[in-house]
């Protein structure tokens, strides 16, 4: 049983922004040279950061990762009736491009490391698809359900955790897909082991798309970028993916003077003002990254004593952000496999301690609800999901902000303890 006590009440957020107020002198260049919308210095100034910070070949800033992602399964060829391979632990908008697009999602599990399990990915494509194979990529692989080509795959580097490249992008190439990694949690993880070694999130696919929502680890209010290839690379493609989304997000405007369109584009450009926050954030992102590994540290040594519950561990061979804590909580309530798309089932263990703990101003919260039961999606395709139901019933994400003071850590580390009584 969770016990409630009552003590001094502390409003404890879940994940907010820390912006310096010195970016309001950066805001009010944009007000008063009335470079507020989708041109002005900043842009520019911002994309170079990026591209200086993760050794990406180009940066192309953009009104959101989703608009982010919506451009990038464009360039990379996704139309009306395609597949497209995707998580099923993940937010939504990682997959709702797809369907703006009128493709179709097959959903694929996730693994220990709470990103897609690659065993059952190049199970899927081996064994439910036919057509491309290792070396002869000329011929399209199409998914032996439908008859549809498959076109790309979606992975995302959840909560910051980058997944196994290695095995992402030699699974794809042996079937000729590109890869789209949504790296917009990923803002400062890089993989510190094998092939990649030194590669930021985001740089090792065929294209990456950052978010830097209020929520994330450093915020332009709302934002993202597109990322392609690397600096010291001659990758050609991954300089026509970039100029494609720089034409694609300008509304794919030929010339300067005549509106002359030849494709329906998007207004997705990243606005002065966005960026105006951005250059001044990704300065502050290595500190950021430090103060969120001190206290997830501390979280993990407060919580090593809390009866049945423990942090999903740092994943291994990467300099992870820490973007999100995980508490896994044994024995836990919510969603399960019977209830697919019907709704919680209240009282597991889980949610008991996340209400008692929200009750008392802390903010917490479950993973998400799995994409392949959300309405919208319940009728396409998620073979051997499994992991992913026991992650989306037993954690519990505690807060993260960079704000938070050891006193926080250790607040809402007593309350736990107090409350986790059994
Ligand atoms: C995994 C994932 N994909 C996509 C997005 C969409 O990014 P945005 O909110 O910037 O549109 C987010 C975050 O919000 C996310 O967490």
């Amino acid at each position: 049983m969770f016990l409630m006590k009552k003590t001094l009440f502390k409003e404890i957020p879940l994940s907010v922004p820390n912006l310096n107020i010195g970016i309001a002198n950066s805001l009010r260049e944009c007000i008063e040279t009335g470079w507020v919308s989708t041109g002005g210095r900043f842009i520019t100034e911002f994309e170079e950061k990026v591209v200086a910070y993760t050794g990406a070949a180009g940066a192309v800033g953009c009104q959101s990762g989703t608009a982010g992602l919506h451009t990038a399964l464009r360039i990379l060829g996704v139309g009306a009736g395609d597949i497209v391979v995707c998580p099923t632990l993940t937010f939504i908008a990682a997959v709702n491009p797809v369907r703006y697009l009128g493709a179709e999602p097959v959903f694929i599990d996730c693994g220990a490391d709470l990103c897609m399990d690659t065993s059952k990915l190049e199970r899927y494509l081996r064994e439910e698809c036919h057509g491309a194979s290792a070396g002869k990529n000329e011929s399209p692989l199409i998914d032996n359900a439908t008859g549809r080509p498959v076109k790309a795959i979606v992975v995302v580097h959840v909560f910051g955790v980058v997944a196994d490249m290695e095995r992402v992008v030699d699974t794809a190439a042996k079937y000729g897909l590109p890869v789209l990694e949504d790296a917009t949690e990923a803002m400062g993880t890089f993989v510190r082991s094998g092939r990649y070694d030194g590669r930021h999130a985001g740089t090792m696919g065929d294209i990456g798309v950052f978010s830097f929502n209020a929520n994330k680890i450093i915020t332009t209010g709302g934002g993202g970028t597109i990322v392609a290839g690397r600096a010291d690379d001659t990758n050609e493609n991954a300089r026509a993916y970039l100029d494609e989304a720089r034409y694609l997000t300008t509304t794919a405007r030929d010339d300067g003077l005549y509106f002359a369109h030849n494709e329906v584009g998007y207004n997705y450009r990243m606005l002065n003002l966005q960026a105006a926050l951005g250059v001044s954030q990704i300065d502050e992102l290595e500190k950021f990254v430090e103060i969120k590994r001190r206290n997830y540290e501390r979280y993990a040594e407060l919580l090593a004593r809390a009866p049945g519950a423990s942090l999903l561990p740092p994943p291994e061979g990467q300099r992870w952000n820490h973007w999100f804590y995980s508490l896994y909580i044994e024995d836990g309530g919510g969603v399960t496999p019977d209830t697919r798309g019907g709704g919680e089932v209240p009282g597991g263990r889980r949610d008991r301690l996340m209400k008692a703990l929200i009750a008392e101003g802390i903010q917490c919260r479950p993973v998400w609800k799995l994409v392949h039961t959300q309405e919208s999606y319940k009728k396409f395709r998620a073979p051997e999901i499994e992991r992913a139901y026991d992650y989306e019933k037993h954690i519990l994400n505690l807060p993260c902000s960079t704000s938070l003071t050891e006193e926080d850590v250790r607040y809402v580390s007593d309350k736990i303890l107090d409350l986790a009584d059994e």
